[in-house]
């Protein structure tokens, strides 16, 4: 047997801390056995062996789906984020009608700001708006990190889906859905921060990080403080699983990112997995950072579509999972050709304990529903015949 094949529990790596804490009885090391996670989703991001590849999709519940967009008709996007009920049915709307092995709870990534003392909000056609962005050392430390409880509206949310799915199969399998919170990393918050909105050059945010490093380092402290206690309460709500999105890391150079990011990062990542969870990690554009991204020592790395998701992981080292890495703009594409898209991404990825099908980054507004659920129907197919395949070998 291969290394490359899904069935082999030896060379699993769990962390101590992931087997103490997330109450899984078993060894953590060498060739002792593992105790399961409690789903493939959950399995996969340990590379623990799956029944077949775990497929969800990031920005899996939003506007192009007409159930989110009914909605929406009568409530803000803040609104759905700050009503758990709300925001609870969003998230279970979109996964069940998917069928996906995972739930990514709906909320956004700048719902911190607000308890920090950054008011913002989200205009039509612009995306976020911080009317007064932190450029100055002083801007920097008016900032407020004791108010993070605010947020709890969140863990709320978080609560009344993981109710929701308790103890119920969500396919034919005893399958339990994984459940999904997530943050910002410091660095793409801190660039939301900064340039007030979204950004093509970052100037505002590498001038700050290269002028007044010590302001830099305070910004991303504060923000990791708040981060640390809004994962932790999404953890207790019951997450299975945090996202970590960094999804403009990919603007910085190798040396900048190693620089002023990776440190914090790194400390994030490993208090977030002392919570006894896998950590996600993912940035668009990322290419040549990965192996830097890597030594965060997120349990999986998001890719996006840009490079071939074989190449990408070789680099790595198969040294932690993946997750991705279809172009989410193939979801327009004919049945035919998207079928062979998804096949070529499976084909890449080989049966390898580790992969999570996903995109390389979110589904656009205007997406066709049902080439989504198609992707879904693909995955769960062709993937189980692939590890069949490999367990016969
Ligand atoms: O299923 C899901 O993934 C939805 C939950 C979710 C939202 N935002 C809701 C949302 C998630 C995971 C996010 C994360 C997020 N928010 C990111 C990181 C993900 C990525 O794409 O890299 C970022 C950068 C943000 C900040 C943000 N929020 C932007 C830039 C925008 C505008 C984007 C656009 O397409 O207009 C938003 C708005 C937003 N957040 C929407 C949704 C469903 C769409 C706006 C709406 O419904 O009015």
């Amino acid at each position: 047997m291969t290394d490359s094949i899904s069935n082999g529990v030896s060379g699993v790596e769990i962390s101590p801390d992931l087997a103490a804490r997330s109450g899984l009885p078993g060894e953590a090391h060498g060739n002792s056995p593992v105790a399961l996670g409690p789903s493939r989703f959950v399995r996969a991001c340990l590379r623990q062996p799956v029944d077949r590849t775990p497929v969800w999709f990031l920005r899996q519940a939003g506007r192009y789906m007409a159930e989110y967009q009914a909605v929406r008709k009568h409530h803000s996007l803040l609104e759905i984020c700050k009503q758990p009920k709300l925001a609870a049915e969003v998230t279970i709307t979109a996964a069940e009608k998917l069928g996906v092995d995972a739930a990514i709870i709906f909320a956004d990534l700048l719902l911190p700001f607000e308890c920090m003392g950054l008011p913002f909000e989200f205009l039509a056609g612009e995306g976020p708006v911080v009317h007064q962005p932190v450029r100055s050392a002083e801007a920097v430390d008016a900032l407020r990190t004791d108010r993070a409880a605010e947020l709890g509206y969140v863990g709320e949310a978080i609560r009344l889906v993981a109710a929701h799915f308790a103890g119920r199969a969500h396919d034919e399998t005893d399958d339990q859905l994984g459940i999904i919170g997530f943050i910002g990393a410091p660095f793409t918050l801190a660039s939301y921060m900064i340039e007030g909105g979204g950004s093509r050059q970052y100037i505002h945010t590498k001038t700050l990080m290269y002028r007044e490093p010590s302001a830099w380092q305070r910004l991303l402290e504060k923000l990791a403080a708040v981060l640390r206690e809004y994962a932790q309460q999404q953890v207790d709500a019951g997450a299975d699983v945090i996202q970590i999105f960094d999804s403009w890391a990919g603007a910085l150079s190798i040396a900048d990112y190693r620089e002023f990011v990776l440190p914090i990062t790194r400390t994030l990542v490993r208090e977030v997995q002392a919570m006894g969870v896998p950590v996600i990690y993912f940035g668009v554009d990322t290419a040549s950072l990965l192996p830097s991204m890597r030594e965060t020592g997120a349990d999986v790395l998001g890719l996006d579509w840009r490079t071939p998701l074989a190449n990408a992981w070789r680099g790595l080292d198969y040294a932690c999972a993946v997750q991705g890495n279809l172009d989410p703009i193939t979801l327009f594409a004919p049945p035919e050709l998207l079928e062979v898209r998804v096949q070529q991404v499976l084909d890449e990825a080989a049966g390898r304990a580790g992969h999570i099908f996903n995109l390389g980054h979110g589904i656009v507004p205007g997406t066709p529903v049902e080439n989504v659920q198609r992707v879904v129907h693909y995955v769960r197919a062709h993937s189980r015949s692939w590890s069949q395949q490999a367990t016969a070998r």
